[in-house]
């Protein structure tokens, strides 16, 4: 098996596929409040090019995929996406990360078509700052989807929760009441910075602040991470799930970084906070082979750096909105 390698030893296994750069909800801390324009639709990679993308990325040692958007459901048979793309990747599995608002009606059909498991966000269990957070009434259908999620029978259903200080933070420990009855894996993450998304280090609610906040009322036991897992996970003694942080602002895990990126117009992104893109669309539809694309992305990881900028500048790197990235 070959490895994806990058100039500092780091193995590249886990590869993010957004497949839309449109969304049925607004959450803040995602998109600009005035809106983004989308991508014309002949710039978005067919389900042709993300297969023939994917089955390059697993032949050249990627271990793991992930779909994102935007909203990866709301890309016209993304069910149908869902099993080309687990028929390819055979063992290595697929996941999703969405905002849950359609897994009531789909979540056995996307279980079925070869999903292993999927990330929910979820940022209030309160109706009221759910609107307020996403600008959509969705609480219910969210709730709805989980239940629906733990029922299909995936691996793991994981709760997506951004805390944002003076937003949700009140709301750490009735998020943590989640995972108490059900096998659900709540992961806490701390905001980040996004061009538009209105973040401060004000808003920053720090990883440490979340472990107090939780270590008042529950203890946490440790459980033994690798050194690429972006988060730090726990049990509580008694509770059916697991708890998560990814801390990604005060923490940062650039030295275990084993991810890569590619965006809905079919750039490669080695680091979410790095503007760098490396075009494989263009030179797919201009007719290049399998073997030429394989030397445009191991170039690209070649170009990776060490690790992103500290903290306090991040703010200020020019970067893409998280909608566009892909979460
Ligand atoms: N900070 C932290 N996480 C974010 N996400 C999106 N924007 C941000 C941000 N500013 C992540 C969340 C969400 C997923 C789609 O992307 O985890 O669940
Ligand atoms: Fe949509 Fe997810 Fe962005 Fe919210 S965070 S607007 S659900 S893509």
């Amino acid at each position: 098996m070959e490895l994806l390698t990058d100039s500092f030893g780091r193995v590249h296994s886990y590869l993010r596929v957004s497949v839309t750069d449109r969304c049925n909800l607004r959450c803040r801390y995602c998109m600009p409040p005035e809106g983004l324009e989308w991508i014309p639709r002949s710039e978005v990679l067919s389900f042709e090019e993300i297969e023939r993308l994917v089955r390059l990325f697993v032949g050249i040692g990627i271990a793991k995929i992930r779909l994102t958007g935007g909203e990866p459901t709301v890309r016209k048979g993304i069910a149908d996406l869902i099993s080309r793309l687990s028929a390819i990747a055979g063992p290595v599995p697929l996941w999703m990360t969405t905002n849950g608002t359609t897994l009531a009606e789909n979540a056995t059909t996307y279980r079925r078509a070869g999903l292993t498991g999927v990330n929910v966000s979820l940022d209030s269990l309160q109706r009221q700052r759910y609107r307020e957070v996403t600008m959509r009434d969705e609480l219910d259908r969210v709730l709805l989807g989980i239940d629906a999620a733990l029922e299909a029978g995936f691996e793991s259903v994981k709760i997506n929760v951004v805390v944002m200080a003076g937003v949700n933070e009140e709301e750490i420990v009735d998020f943590v009441e989640l995972a108490r009855d059900r096998p659900l894996h709540v992961r806490f993450i701390e905001f980040m910075p996004f061009a538009g998304n209105g973040w401060s280090q004000a808003k920053l609610f720090p990883y440490a602040a979340m472990r107090e906040r939780i270590e008042g009322r529950f203890p946490l036991l440790s459980l033994p991470g690798r050194a690429s897992d972006v988060g730090k996970d726990f049990t509580v003694e008694g509770f059916a799930g697991k708890i998560g942080f990814v801390t990604s602002m005060t923490e940062h895990f650039c030295d275990g970084c084993n991810r890569l990126r590619l965006t809905a117009e079919g750039g490669l992104k080695t680091c979410l906070f790095s503007r760098a893109e490396r075009d494989l669309r263009g030179p797919m539809r201009a007719g290049s082979s399998d073997e030429e694309l394989a030397v445009l992305i191991r170039d690209e990881l070649m170009r990776k750096w060490r690790g992103h900028p500290p903290m306090d500048r991040l703010a200020q790197v020019p970067n893409k909105s998280m909608v566009a990235i892909g979460g």
